[in-house]
């Protein structure tokens, strides 16, 4: 049966561990993986401008043996024509086997799924999830700290607008004795319905804070984000909004010595490059588990649709 990932919650709790399990046999055994998408197409539909995640997702399937087709700017494509998200998921499930979406309109996934005959991964629709960048997250995580449990992990910067964090407090929350420190200016607060629909309802400990250092010391996990500033509505309020937070050596004097420091990317100021040679800094190593986590749902998504 055709199955579709826009949202973290898609998958279960089990559906995760399994990714990740999966994920490290690719990392340590590349070539057992190396032909399993022979003669597939994933088609890559970027409505939104993005580096790392196409080419991981094109990277991913390329290590699996199959091959890419690819749209990578709305403005080339028949959108600018006027066509429909729905038009183009049923004319791209006559050309592909599978189809990786980013969008800037929250929903524009599941519109395409509701309409593609293959598999649909959202890559990213407006402000709302982003499910593979948790992915990324969670194996990093995963082997960084061995665990989920028991860990606090503090989210900084644009917690309003940034998908990235949405989603994966909707995958962190589902383990036992999670806590979340969100730290952000006023203005850039979590969304009440990740508050209440996710934290509140599931009974999450989180505290709300603009200090950085302050929370530096509790934290087992630090998620630095970048100020969206494609989503602002206003120029001066993200002028003023987007150096909130410049993670240095120095601000890390009061961190675990076991901290890991993630960051989806693009980085913009939000973390000095002289962070970069400390051992907690694991953004870098977080984009190549990006690629072996997309790996894995390709095959998974492949397998279920009895395509593979
Ligand atoms: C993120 C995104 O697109 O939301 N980037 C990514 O996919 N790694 C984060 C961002 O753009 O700030």
């Amino acid at each position: 049966m055709k199955r579709s990932l826009i949202d973290i919650v898609d998958l279960s709790t089990q559906e995760l561990d399994e990714l990740i399990a999966c994920a490290k046999d690719i990392m340590a055994h590349p070539e057992k993986y190396s032909e399993i998408c022979h003669g597939k197409k994933l088609a890559t539909l970027f409505f939104e401008p993005s580096t790392r995640t196409r080419m991981s997702f094109e990277a991913a399937m390329y290590e699996l043996g199959g091959n890419v087709i690819s749209m990578s700017s709305a403005a080339s494509s028949s959108a600018a024509k006027g066509e429909s998200v729905a038009d183009t998921a049923r004319v791209i499930s006559c050309y592909a086997d599978i189809i990786a979406m980013r969008h800037p309109k929250e929903g524009a996934a599941l519109v395409a799924a509701n309409n593609a005959s293959v598999p649909v991964i959202n890559a990213g629709d407006g402000g709302h999830c982003h499910p593979t960048q948790t992915l990324a997250d969670l194996l990093t995580i995963d082997i960084q700290k061995g665990r989920f449990s028991g860990l606090t992990v503090g989210l900084c910067g644009d917690l309003k607008f940034g998908r990235t964090v949405h989603s994966l407090i909707n995958a962190l929350s589902r383990y036992e004795d999670v806590r979340f420190v969100l730290i952000s200016p006023e203005e850039l607060r979590l969304p009440d319905y990740v508050k209440t629909d996710v934290l509140e309802a599931r009974g999450i400990a989180y505290e709300e804070t603009a200090d950085l250092e302050g929370a530096m010391p509790s934290l087992d996990i630090l998620y630095m984000t970048r100020v969206q500033k494609e989503r602002f509505f206003n120029e001066e309020d993200y002028l003023r909004l987007k150096d909130s937070y410049i993670l240095t050596p120095a601000k890390l004097a009061g961190a675990k010595k076991d901290l890991a420091i993630l960051h989806p990317l693009p980085r913009v100021n939000e973390i000095s490059v002289a962070v970069d040679d400390d051992p907690r800094a694991c953004y870098f190593k977080q984009v190549l588990c990006g690629k072996f986590m997309r790996e894995a749902l390709i095959i998974k998504l492949l397998k279920e649709a009895g395509t593979i």
